[in-house]
């Protein structure tokens, strides 16, 4: 299992002694991207207790309540500009809908 997460930040965060003190002494750190408290860990990771073990997925607005699709295919493209990129070629919904499908 795994998951696409959209990030948008270019550097890193500062956690200063005062916000772990605030929170009893430690802090848990979300690692699953969900979290609406992101750095810190809200819980939103209960989301992910059923992914299946070598697939992606990826939740609207990652967002633990947006729509979880599975990823299907990443296709890695080369940008005119010599970066490279990806778009997904391939989505489904958890009961097997395409991105592009009507209902
Ligand atoms: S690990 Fe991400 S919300 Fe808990």
């Amino acid at each position: 299992m795994a998951r696409e997460i959209t990030h948008e930040a270019t550097g890193p965060l500062r956690i200063d002694a005062e916000k772990i003190e605030e929170r009893g002494g430690s802090v848990l750190v979300c690692r699953c991207g969900l979290s609406a408290a992101y750095p810190f860990c809200d819980g939103s990771h209960g989301a992910t207790d059923d992914e299946v073990d070598g697939r992606l997925y990826e939740y609207a607005g990652d967002d633990d309540e947006g729509e979880r699709r599975e990823i299907v295919e990443v296709v890695e493209i080369e940008l005119s500009d010599g970066t490279g990129d990806h778009e997904r070629a391939g989505e489904r919904d958890e009961n097997g809908g395409g991105a592009g499908d009507t209902a």
